[in-house]
């Protein structure tokens, strides 16, 4: 399974890039917003230090807004892929962008009835928000099992993009049911680093080996 990172922070892809598991980025306007700046340049800088898919997001609402601003998107990098909200002029706007053979992000999916609409439009990827659905009490991660069954069952080549992940258990489930791809904050990808047996197990190697070379003749 893939990883990718859900931030617009430079910052924070150029720390964990070096270590070689960040597959692609996602970004959405609300995370654009946060960093300031020329969101277009952002988007720029992103595809300059990761070689996998950046997503980036329309702010149109209108079905030939949404072409052509993802035209303009996709224009920025080879790397972009165009996200584009679920809904009926989303829909639209994918359908003639995939035509394009501009890759595709369908986000804001709730249910597995639109992950498969967007599938049937061409969409390269679906973003089931996993949080967002468990936040209302709802089975996020039972969502995605439906739209992998749904996929598999019908060998559609879109892939399955976990988004509004929570926590490093959300990127286990994942993995295990077959999501293609599990987007995470940068807090979630540092909790996975975190484990008091690692640390208590690698003090005590270095104690122990310390011990022997200071009793050497
Ligand atoms: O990028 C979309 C998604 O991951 C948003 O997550 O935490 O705002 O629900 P969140």
């Amino acid at each position: 399974m893939k990883i990718f990172l859900d931030t617009g922070n430079l910052k924070e892809i150029e720390a964990l890039v070096p270590l070689g598991i960040v597959d692609g980025v996602t970004t959405n306007p609300s995370l654009m917003a946060k960093e300031g700046g020329d969101p277009r340049a952002i988007i720029r800088s992103i595809c300059e230090l990761v070689q996998g898919p950046v997503s980036a997001e329309v702010v149109a609402t209108e079905w030939q807004a949404m072409v052509t601003e993802g035209r303009e998107l996709a224009a920025i990098d080879s790397h972009v892929v165009v996200k584009v909200p679920f809904t009926r002029d989303g829909v639209r706007a994918c359908k003639v962008l995939a035509g394009d053979e501009i890759r595709v992000n369908v986000t804001l999916i709730f249910s597995a009835t639109q992950a498969l609409i967007a599938a049937k439009v061409g969409a390269a990827y679906v973003s089931p928000f996993i949080g967002r659905l468990d936040d209302i009490a709802s089975d996020g991660m039972g969502l995605v099992r439906q739209i992998v069954d749904i996929f598999d069952a019908h060998q559609f080549m879109t892939e399955v993009l976990v988004a509004s992940v929570r926590g490093p258990m959300h990127i286990v489930e994942a993995a295990r049911m077959g999501a293609d791809v599990c987007t995470c904050p940068v807090s979630v990808v540092e909790a996975c680093f975190k484990h008091p047996l690692t640390d208590i197990g690698l003090e005590k190697f270095l104690k122990d080996w310390e011990k022997a070379q200071a009793s050497r003749p």
